[in-house]
């Protein structure tokens, strides 16, 4: 059962109580509703959700760290993502995420995601940012639109 968005991280708890019997085989829907409602896993909830479901915290950390669809750190404003398919990879896919990392630095705000193929192998390399897809991508391309979000990106 998906959730509505939830406010804090004890009404988070207290949701996932009142939805989910204390039974190990609801970890993971209870997760995946926790990521769903924040949009990410708080580490502050695992050691409680995990004692709820009666399962390590270490586990529960590994199971988050394992599945693609979880994540432990809030989303960042922006998200790149790079396509590492097979066609964009030998496109220049490769190229592109590494200049992107190099632009991005340590600046915060831009989560850049090495990701799977977008179904626009034709255009490869393709990097998507923040829903506006570029195609037939070059280093230059992506750099120009972090630095419209960000002058200090280079
Ligand atoms: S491999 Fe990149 S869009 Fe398909």
């Amino acid at each position: 059962m998906k959730s509505d968005v939830f406010c804090s991280q004890d009404q988070l708890l207290e949701r996932i109580k009142s939805i989910y019997p204390a039974r190990s085989v609801y970890l993971l829907a209870a997760l995946e509703d926790a990521q769903s409602g924040l949009g990410y896993v708080p580490e502050d909830v695992i050691e409680p959700m995990g004692a709820y479901f009666d399962i390590p915290g270490e586990m529960v950390c590994s199971l988050i760290e394992d599945c693609e669809a979880l994540q432990m750190s809030p989303p960042a404003k922006h998200a790149l993502h790079v396509c590492q398919g097979p066609i964009c990879a030998a496109s220049g896919g490769s190229d592109l995420i590494g200049k992107a990392r190099e632009a991005i630095g340590t600046c915060e705000g831009v989560q850049l995601i090495a990701g799977h193929c977008l179904g626009l192998c034709h255009d490869a390399p393709v990097a998507r940012l923040d829903g506006s897809t570029m195609c037939r991508a070059k280093p230059d391309d992506v750099i120009r639109q972090l630095r419209l979000l960000n002058p200090d990106y280079s």
